[in-house]
């Protein structure tokens, strides 16, 4: 295929929370080739989630030589490389070795409740950054590893170590520069939303020098062009994965959204040029901005685990295989029994935002069996979509009256007829549902003029599959109520 035409295709790597990937799209915005690897999850004590950067960055040259040889491809067929990646994740490496100081510390690790306690009122900095505090951001993470690693601090203030988020990491090592884009760093609690630069108010409450700090810049930009593996290509494009997924969903006008269903899953909903602040514990956040153009923000309903929960089920219960069999597990069973799951493992996110809750299993009686917990399990996910919809609608005074999602759960056709169910509302995934990776290709080929504007994207978008709702409203409200009681049990776990 080398041969056929240069530069045809742009590449995508969507570094996630359990594995990377890189996918190669046409200009159609089909689906050339995949490669994925998954990395190891390191839970060093309870609550506490690591990932080894360095493994990960093997992981990425992995799969980028694997997608490429898959199609027969060599970066001379690349107009550009985007990258999007699990947010809020914090590496701190050597600026002279390269070499991390610490394991990344995940989204989902609350080792940071104490500090995030100490640091005052919940709402203390969402004027200015437009979240919560909460063990979930970037900054806390840095400051814990400041004030935990040996030397650290003072290495930070002589400008000796580097502070990133996934994308930066992976950016300074194919490009080697120092950068974020405006959607990772709006996750930090570090950046100003207005101003969109790193907050001297927020970097000194939360105890960050400034000299680690990566350039804030555009979502769609060449930051660099790739030595190495990518030797020569434009790295074009930095988006977080949820940031990315509703650009790859072409949700490009006020008020259209998107919910994509992963290892958690979140629901963003464009809100336009201005940041709009929640009074129902959504957070806000930026869209995306392309170049020099004005940037696109979000209001965000985040969940911190939903497809986490499947693989728990899998992996640390035994009870099923692989992802796919809870739906067969599931459908062994009418219904629930009256069991529900809160999988609260890493707090209650949006739109509790309570770190002390950990994960319940209420309504146990006898006559549960492992099909009725695997109902519970994938029902879970729903329901915590509804908690995030309703704060969504009243947000915005306006209903929402179509879901449009995306991720791997959406494979799971019990799930997502019981979401519409649960919603009463239509939900449809388009026919390219790996809309992460796409919207990083968009963003890539939209800055190297690959594609030429948001318009002709639009086009790309095609409905593959639509769940309608059937669920009597009693039965949806009495589901719902339980749920409610089933969420109360969760809070006070943490002294
Ligand atoms: O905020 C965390 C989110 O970016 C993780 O996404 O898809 O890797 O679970 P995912």
């Amino acid at each position: 295929m080398s041969s056929n035409s240069a530069k045809s295709f742009v590449a995508a790597i969507d570094q996630g929370t359990t594995s990377s990937r890189c996918i190669v799209f046409d200009h159609g915005g089909g689906i050339v080739s995949v490669a994925q690897k998954e990395h190891r999850q390191i839970f060093p004590k309870p609550g506490w989630v690591e990932h080894d950067a360095e493994e990960i960055w093997a992981n990425v040259l992995d799969v980028v030589h694997g997608a490429l040889q898959k199609a027969s491809l060599t970066v001379h067929d690349l107009a550009a490389v985007g990258i999007t990646n699990q947010r809020e994740t914090t590496v701190v490496w050597d600026k002279a070795t390269g070499v991390p100081v610490h394991n990344a510390i995940v989204w989902q690790d609350t080792r940071t409740d104490q500090l995030v306690k100490e640091l005052g009122e919940q709402n203390r900095f969402r004027d200015k950054c437009g979240l919560p505090l909460a063990t979930y951001f970037s900054g806390p993470k840095v400051r814990w590893l400041l004030d935990h690693v040996d030397g650290l601090r003072e290495r930070a203030e002589r400008g000796e170590v580097l502070f990133g988020t996934i994308d930066t990491w992976l950016i300074w090592k194919l490009t080697g520069r120092h950068v974020t884009d405006v959607t990772n760093a709006s996750r930090t609690m570090l950046m100003n939303l207005q101003t969109l630069d790193w907050d001297d108010e927020l970097v000194d409450a939360i105890g960050v020098p400034r000299a680690m700090l990566p350039e804030i810049r555009s979502s769609a930009e060449v930051y660099g062009h790739a030595t190495g593996t990518l030797e020569g290509v434009p790295v074009a494009s930095a988006l977080g994965d949820q940031q990315a997924a509703l650009f790859g969903q072409t949700c490009y006008a006020p008020g259209e959204g998107k919910c994509t269903y992963g290892t958690g899953s979140f629901l963003l909903v464009n809100t336009g040029d201005k940041p709009i602040l929640s009074q129902n514990g959504l957070l806000t956040t930026v869209g995306y901005k392309i170049g020099d153009q004005p940037a696109s923000y979000a209001l965000e309903g985040a969940i911190a685990v939903t497809g986490a929960l499947v693989q728990w089920f899998r992996d640390k219960m035994g009870l099923i295989s692989s992802a796919p069999e809870i739906e067969t597990l599931a459908r062994s069973v009418e219904d629930n029994g009256g069991a529900y799951f809160v999988p609260a493992f890493s707090g209650l996110f949006a739109p509790h935002w309570r770190s002390d809750a950990r994960g319940v299993i209420a309504g146990l009686t006898g006559y549960i069996d492992k099909g009725h917990i695997a109902r519970a399990v994938l029902e879970a996910t729903a329901w915590q979509t509804r908690e995030v919809v309703d704060a969504m609608n009243a947000d915005s005074g306006v209903e929402l009256t179509t879901l449009k999602v995306d991720g791997g759960m959406t494979a799971n056709n019990l799930l997502m007829g019981f979401l519409a169910d649960v919603l009463d509302v239509p939900v449809v995934r388009p026919i390219i549902a790996e809309t992460t990776c796409l919207g990083a290709a968009y963003a890539a080929g939209l800055a190297v003029g690959y594609w030429s504007d948001t318009e002709s994207l639009r086009e790309n978008w095609h409905k593959a599959a639509e769940w309608l709702p059937s669920m009597d409203p009693k039965t949806r409200d009495k589901g719902y109520r339980k749920w409610k009681k089933a969420v109360e049990r969760t809070v006070g776990w943490i002294d």
